[in-house]
């Protein structure tokens, strides 16, 4: 135990730059209208707590509140961008407008948002418990982000502004718009997370209404401005509240074209079978992972040890690509699992400001209840806390190592989301081999290890379980031009900068056939500027 309530500040230790007051944010954004909600609101709570001066107690911060909706301002907000998609069939509206103009919105937005980075930033630490270089980067992040996509759909055009000719037929290919975008992200990345499927379905010509995650609301305060004077009315509508009373009616109403959802399997399922007709839904979903690790004996210790303790416990280890568990060969697994402890006892735990800190506090005590349960589970069958680590206090979780984990221990097959750090020990390839295979999630792996004849064997098996594989490296995300996606319930569709753009869009032709009539039509279309889709205008 060496967690104890001086980890947290009282209120006069908050340095003075991070210092946040309370945030009644009342406004919400339907048709292009900043509105004022009158209705019930929700408490935010920081991760943060605050100890109190003269007894010593914790208390999570009060951050302010945020609305909670109810279904028919929820629906209205549907309404308002149902009916600015115009079923795509009004002329110079998002979905019909040229890619160029667009364009020139959503690069209006990035330079307002630029204005709201010092808050977005403080509220990434206070919402969530970021800490200041994670959230500082989550930030710029997305703002790369953004211009890379506008960079990606330049390309795409111009590729797609010629015709084409095959057999007798003339043909433009472009891509068009899908239609009214649900987008919903999750809370370890309420910004980055959220734009990286926001971004791609504007652009892209779909209207959206978005729901920003459970925690992680009033970040996107200070960018309403910014929403409402970059784009066209009811182009974004932004909704706030509980899931089940906002987010039910409008899947029911049918009139959702896509959903776009990062969170969890359950809750997607949840949402997705309210729709009356699923088969007309596009889904475009990250959902739960459990990424192993496989140290084989001739891995250069001191690197797979740095990288997987980075893997598994960047943010808290709340992450979707976190490292989740630990397959160890059995020559090496005492050096690995006491250097990896030694290595994790040393993180620096703290608040999200604190110079060096890694481990931050949790979204709430049940998520630090839960931990503490995976903890008593393993160790009630047959598992020990290798490491200093284990306790908590408040929010904090001090970081537990868990060994050996087997099969019957919750560790081993659930997603802890959070900093539990479980490790297998194996002898035969086979045993994690076999746990990828049987594993009902498949986003990535990592594998440690110089044989080229043992990696090269096992990269095989696991490009077919996972969609990305790691070598002498972590799991992650990034760079975002490279595919993000997953197998089995992990994930559906791919994300990146270009793959988000074709997640978001269905491929559209015009094509004639090789007469002189239709040849003259095309060209007084083109020559007089008649339609925005059929074009030979090269993007600059
Ligand atoms: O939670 C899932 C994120 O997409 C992970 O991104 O690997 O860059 O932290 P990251």
């Amino acid at each position: 135990m060496n967690l104890d309530n001086n980890i947290f500040p009282t209120e006069k230790q908050i340095p003075d730059r991070y210092r946040t007051g309370k945030m009644d944010q009342k406004q919400y954004l339907v048709n292009g209208e900043l509105r004022e909600w009158s209705g019930p609101m929700q408490e935010v709570s920081s991760p943060v707590m605050i100890r109190d001066e003269t007894t010593g107690e914790l208390k999570q911060r009060s951050l302010g509140s945020h609305p909670m909706m109810d279904a028919a301002s929820s629906i209205e907000a549907l309404d308002a961008a149902v009916n600015a998609y115009a079923k795509g069939s009004a002329h110079n509206t998002w979905p019909t407008m040229s890619v160029g103009q667009r364009i020139e919105h959503v690069e209006r937005f990035s330079k307002a948002m630029l204005e709201a980075r010092p808050s977005v930033i403080n509220y990434l630490m206070w919402e969530i418990g970021k800490s200041l270089p994670d959230a500082t980067k989550e930030f710029d992040r997305t703002v790369a982000y953004i211009s890379d996509t506008v960079e990606a759909l330049k390309d795409m055009d111009r590729t797609s502004s010629r015709f084409d000719k095959k057999e007798h037929v003339y043909a433009q290919i472009r891509r068009a718009p899908l239609g009214v975008t649900l987008c919903m992200g999750p809370y370890n990345y309420p910004l980055n997370e959220t734009f990286t499927t926001l971004i791609p379905a504007l652009i892209m010509g779909n209207t959206v209404v978005m729901k920003p995650a459970k925690y992680g609301v009033l970040l996107h305060e200070p960018l309403l401005k910014a929403y409402k004077e970059s784009f066209p009315k009811g182009v974004i509508n932004i909704v706030y509240g509980d899931g089940r009373e906002i987010i039910t009616p409008l899947m029911q109403s049918g009139k959702v074209d896509v959903l776009a959802f990062i969170g969890s399997e359950g809750t997607a399922n949840n949402i997705i079978k309210n729709h009356p007709r699923p088969s007309h839904l596009e889904t475009i979903l990250g959902l739960n992972a459990k990424n192993p690790s496989i140290v084989l004996p001739d891995a250069d210790i001191d690197l797979a040890i740095n990288e997987c303790v980075a893997g598994s416990l960047s943010y808290n280890g709340q992450r979707c690509t976190a490292l989740k568990i630990h397959f160890v060969h059995e020559d090496i697994v005492d050096k690995f699992v006491y250097g990896l402890s030694d290595k994790i006892d040393a993180l620096r735990k703290g608040m999200p400001w604190t110079d060096g800190v890694k481990i931050t506090p949790m979204p709430t005590m049940s998520d630090v209840e839960k931990m503490h349960n995976y903890v008593q589970d393993a160790l009630a069958k047959g598992a020990s806390i290798i490491n200093n680590g284990a306790d908590s206090v408040g929010t904090l979780f001090n970081p537990a190592v868990m060994f050996p984990v087997t099969k019957e221990m919750l560790l081993y097959r659930e997603e802890q989301f959070g900093p539990v750090v479980p490790i297998a020990v194996f002898s035969d390839i086979n045993e994690p081999i076999q746990y990828m295979i049987d594993s009902d999630f498949g986003q990535q792996a990592s594998i440690f290890g110089n044989n080229p004849a043992e990696v090269g064997k096992l990269i095989d098996v696991a490009v077919n379980q996972v969609c990305r594989t790691n070598i002498n490296g972590q799991c992650m995300r990034g760079p975002d031009a490279y595919p993000f996606t997953g197998r089995k319930s992990s994930a559906k569709k791919v994300l990146s900068i270009t793959d988000a753009l074709r997640a978001f869009s269905i491929r559209s032709m015009v094509g004639a056939n090789d007469t002189d009539a239709n040849k003259k039509l095309l060209k007084e279309i083109i020559d007089g500027g008649h339609s925005k889709f059929l074009s030979t205008d090269y993007l600059f």
